[in-house]
């Protein structure tokens, strides 16, 4: 019997799918039998505390959801990936270092269809040694409202160069809303970008390792409503687009939980918001979607549990800017980019591993959305994330999306299809 335990590390405002996934693991424990020998999986929180930098570890994959916004539990999952051999999901060393601004231009780089951005130094400097003279010496000087009437026109947007929750993000529409936020921005560092208005359609596509699901996103909706229930939104070859994009990304950055924000316009599918560290998962945000979010992840985590795979500490990004170099068009490009995306998530390999030994899964999970457990999933995340006059009525309003979603699914299975 092979033993693998899996540790959770998050913070105290996620309990809707980490709970989910807790008692997947503990009903259905071993998951799979792979190569005839059972994989017997524990689950649990992973708590912080001090530790020794050559301490071993019981874990053998942690999902973090913490690292990127508290600096004891990063540099603990830093030192479980380096010396314990711990598989992340997510990898903390591209995210510290490459934030929406690197994701940006990288994207850039392979021929992504991002929009016009700037960066613009700092409003404040901080207060060190050092810091304003040096700026004096050889910063130039730059006129902001020129910049912004000559390279994007109005409306425009000004959004902090590493993103997150919306935060710092203003849609700009004249001079003076230009520096009023300008001025606000103090020390933190913005980028401007080319406003997308008027779209086609706005995705917000959610990846867990290979398999990434695209959802209509409606930003100007309050956030239980943002995420629309609709599986034909987009043809399917931007379908197709928007999930090769999403695995590009994710697999040049070895971030394998992550969401991409793209905007189709002009016949181009843009992506704007590609970088993030612990994509929204709610049941409250999902709803419809929450439950694939869970087999996703269930699914992934027992593929790389029972077939041993390593977490890839180095990168091979000059592999896909060799492709970008070359004079092929953007389809040509995305293809060849895909295939080393599925190449380093071994798409193939883990899709005949969901058919051969996760075939019970849709089912499991299905049966499970209709239990009492899943009530108290919904109302504790309710509860959490509302005023306490809203509960009963979201409640049942997300109670109703699911039980609509447990609905749909037989009668998509019944006739063949998938949700
Ligand atoms: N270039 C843009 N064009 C149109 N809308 C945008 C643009 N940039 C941001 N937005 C809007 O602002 C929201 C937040 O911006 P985003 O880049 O996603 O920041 P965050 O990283 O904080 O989520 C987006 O979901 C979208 O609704
Ligand atoms: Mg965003």
């Amino acid at each position: 019997m092979k033993y693998r335990k899996i540790g959770l590390l998050i913070s105290a405002e996620e309990e809707d799918w980490p709970t989910a996934l807790e008692i997947l693991f503990r009903r259905y424990n071993p998951p799979v039998v792979y190569n005839g020998e059972p994989l017997n999986v524990e689950i649990e929180r992973v708590r912080v505390h001090p530790f020794d930098l050559r301490a071993g570890t019981s874990y053998h994959l942690v999902v973090d959801r913490l690292g990127h916004w508290q600096l004891n539990p990063r540099e603990w999952i830093k030192k479980a990936a380096l010396y314990n051999r711990v598989y992340l999901l997510n990898s903390p060393f591209t995210f510290q270092s490459m934030e929406k601004h690197s994701a940006y231009v990288a994207m850039m780089r392979l021929g992504l269809h991002v929009p016009k951005t700037w960066l613009i130094p700092l409003k404040s400097f901080p207060n060190r040694p050092g810091y304003e003279e040096t700026a004096r010496k050889y910063y130039d000087w730059f006129d902001l409202p020129a910049i912004a009437a000559r390279e994007f026109g109005y409306p425009l947007y000004m959004k902090p160069f590493d993103g997150g929750g919306w935060r710092g993000v203003s849609r700009i529409n004249n001079q003076w809303e230009l520096m009023a936020a300008y001025d606000s921005s103090g020390q933190t560092m913005m980028h401007l970008q080319t406003a997308l208005d008027n779209y086609e359609a706005f995705v917000r596509a959610l990846g867990i390792g290979p398999q990434v699901q695209p959802m209509r996103y409606q930003p100007e909706q309050p956030q239980h409503a943002r995420y629309a229930i609709d599986n034909d939104f987009l043809s399917p070859e931007r379908r197709r687009e928007i999930i090769a994009i999403t695995k590009v990304i994710n697999a040049f950055f070895h971030w394998e939980v992550n969401s991409c924000e793209a905007i189709l316009k002009d016949g181009l599918m843009q992506p704007i918001d590609y970088a993030n560290a612990c994509p929204d998962m709610h049941v409250t945000s999902l709803h419809f979607y929450f439950p694939w979010a869970v087999k996703a992840l269930f699914a992934w985590i027992t593929f790389c549990l029972a077939t041993d795979r390593r977490m890839r500490l180095d990168s091979n990004m000059e592999e896909y800017f060799a492709i970008a170099d070359t004079d092929m068009g953007y389809w040509e490009k995305l293809a060849a980019y895909e295939a080393l995306a599925d190449r380093y998530f071994e798409t193939e390999r883990f899709n005949e591993f969901c058919q051969k030994h996760l075939g019970w899964l849709d089912e499991a999970v299905w049966e499970f959305v209709q239990t009492p457990e899943f009530d108290g999933i919904i109302w504790e995340t309710v509860r959490y994330l509302f005023p306490p006059h809203e509960h009963e009525q979201f409640f049942h309003h997300y109670r109703g999306i699911l039980n609509y979603w447990v609905q749909a699914t037989a009668s998509a299975a019944a006739s063949g299809r998938s949700v």
